[in-house]
C-alpha cells in the first residue's frame, strides 16, 4: 500500500477516479491528503464528500518559495510514498522537489499530462492537439523532474480522433483515459516501485 498526496487546482475527476479505485480495490493506497492552491476548486469538494483530510493554500501575495514552504509544513505530518499532481496548475521548484527525493535519484513526484508527451506540453494540451488536427491523442503518466512535462515516463495510453468529434467529444475521451490509466499506474508503482530503467 502506497501513502500518497494528491494535488489538484480544479475539477478533480482524476482525484475521484483515484478515489473509486482505492474504494473498489484495483489500487492499494491511501490519499493521506488532498492539496489544492485554489480554495474553491470542486476537487476539494470530492475530497471533502469522501472524508478526506484537505489543506488549500492560494499563492496570492507570496512567493513560490513561501507558498511552498506551507505545504511542505502540511505535509510533513505525514509519512508519504508519492506525491500525485492531478490537475495540479503549478510549476514545483527544485527546492520543494529535493523532498522527494528517491536513494534511486529520481523525485517522487508522479503527473498525468494529457498528451503524448513529448508532443503537446504546456497547458490547454487537448485543445493543442484537436486544433492541429492529429489523428492519434494520448494520455502520459510521468515523473517530474526540474523541466516541465519532461521526466521520465511511466506509461502512456492512445486514443483516436474521429472525424465527427467536437474539442468536447475528443476531450471527453482523453478524460475517460485518464481515469482508468493513472489508477492503473498507482496500482503498478503500489506493487512494484519504480522501475530504475
Ligand atoms: C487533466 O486533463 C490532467 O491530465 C491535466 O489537468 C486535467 C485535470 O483534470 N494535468 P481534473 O482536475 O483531474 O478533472
Amino acid at each position: 500500500m502506497i501513502k500518497i498526496a494528491v494535488f489538484i487546482s480544479g475539477r478533480g475527476s482524476n482525484l475521484n477516479a483515484i478515489i473509486q479505485a482505492i474504494a473498489d480495490k484495483r489500487l492499494s493506497a491511501k490519499i493521506e491528503t488532498v492539496i489544492s492552491n485554489d480554495k474553491d476548486a470542486t476537487g476539494l469538494i470530492i475530497a471533502e464528500q469522501h472524508g478526506l483530510n484537505t489543506f488549500a493554500i492560494s499563492q496570492k501575495g507570496m512567493t513560490r518559495a513561501q507558498h511552498e514552504e506551507k505545504i511542505l509544513e502540511h505535509l510533513s505530518k505525514f509519512k508519504l510514498d508519492y506525491i500525485v499532481l492531478a490537475g495540479y496548475m503549478r510549476i514545483l521548484s527544485p527546492d520543494f522537489l529535493k523532498h522527494f527525493k528517491s536513494e534511486q535519484g529520481y523525485y517522487k513526484v508522479i503527473n498525468i499530462h494529457p498528451s503524448l508527451l513529448p508532443a503537446f506540453p504546456g497547458i490547454d494540451s487537448y485543445k493543442q492537439a484537436f486544433d492541429y488536427g492529429v489523428k492519434v491523442a494520448g494520455v502520459t503518466v510521468h515523473l517530474i523532474d526540474e523541466n516541465m512535462d519532461r521526466g521520465k515516463i511511466l506509461a502512456q495510453e492512445p486514443f483516436p480522433r474521429f472525424g465527427d468529434d467536437t474539442l468536447e467529444t475528443f476531450t471527453q475521451r482523453g478524460l475517460s483515459v485518464e481515469h482508468s490509466l493513472y489508477p492503473a499506474v498507482l496500482q503498478q508503482i503500489a506493487k512494484h516501485g519504480i522501475e530504475k530503467k
